[in-house]
């Protein structure tokens, strides 16, 4: 059997890092999240972004994986699953950290970084931003350019690579779990589309009701940890009531 598993902000909210839209602690309360990701917000006020990201590289290094991370990192040991890949929007490391071996990140990753420029890799030093401070100074490219995050901002499109090895995996499934995301970004939102359109079992997991749940082959209102840990085990006999 081959897995997917796309994951969004729920499944790392209970390993306390803040879903997308709460991630605003006093101090950038004032600002509007289209402020603090994206080119224009970049462009007017690149130390405020940069100081942004740099508390959030920060508050992710603090946090550990929950079980839900750890269950499906577990997957790929289990016989007769050939293949587990997780596809996930989140910018965190706690798929990889929990275990798993093939993470393809949508929407880029806090621990990468990139020239604004002429679009190099920075490996260089970090400084440590021990406590929240509204401004920091990015570091400056060979090539004059400025270093951003690698994440992806409102309107910019999704890296090339991840999103055709995520098409790819899903095409393969016989198994989507789509876990703890909203389903209203896309393109990432149009991937349980593409898996129900040529018959794959796409299973949800959130509290929540979202657009996908009416049409997901099963939605299970739970969290994360409460539900992934079982799941595969009850998956028999929750598919036989639907
Ligand atoms: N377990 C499972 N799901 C949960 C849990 C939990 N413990 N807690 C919250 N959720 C669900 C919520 O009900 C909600 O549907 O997680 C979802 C989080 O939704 P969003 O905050 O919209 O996060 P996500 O879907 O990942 O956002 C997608 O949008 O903000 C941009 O680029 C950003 O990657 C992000 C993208």
């Amino acid at each position: 059997m081959r897995i997917v598993v796309l994951s969004g902000a729920g499944i790392s909210a209970e390993s306390g890092v803040p879903t997308f839209r709460d991630d605003k602690n006093g101090l950038w309360a004032r600002f509007d999240p289209y402020e603090l990701s994206s080119t224009q917000g970049w462009q007017d006020h690149p130390e405020r972004v940069w100081a942004w990201y740099l508390w959030r590289h920060h508050l992710v290094q603090r946090v550990d994986p929950n079980d839900g991370h750890r269950t499906v990192a577990e997957w790929e040991k289990i016989t007769g699953i050939e293949d587990v890949t997780v596809v996930t929007q989140n910018v965190d490391n706690l798929h990889e950290r929990a275990g798993s071996s093939a993470v393809h990140h949508l929407h880029g990753s806090l621990f990468e970084f990139r020239c604004d420029n002429c679009d190099s890799a920075y490996a260089g030093e970090l400084p440590e931003m021990l406590e929240p401070e509204l401004e920091a100074e990015p570091p400056q490219c060979t090539c004059g350019g400025l270093i951003r995050p690698d994440i992806v901002w409102f309107g910019e499109q999704l890296p090339e690579r991840p999103w055709q090895a995520s098409v790819d995996a899903v095409q393969r499934a016989d198994l989507l779990i789509v876990v703890g995301t909203s389903g209203i970004v896309y393109p990432a939102a149009g991937l349980p589309e593409m898996a129900l359109a040529q018959g794959t079992v796409v299973v949800e997991i959130n509290p929540e009701e979202t657009p996908l749940s009416s049409s997901a082959t099963l939605a299970v209102r739970q969290s994360a940890s409460d539900a992934l840990p079982h799941l595969l085990q009850q998956l028999p006999s929750l598919l036989k009531r639907v």
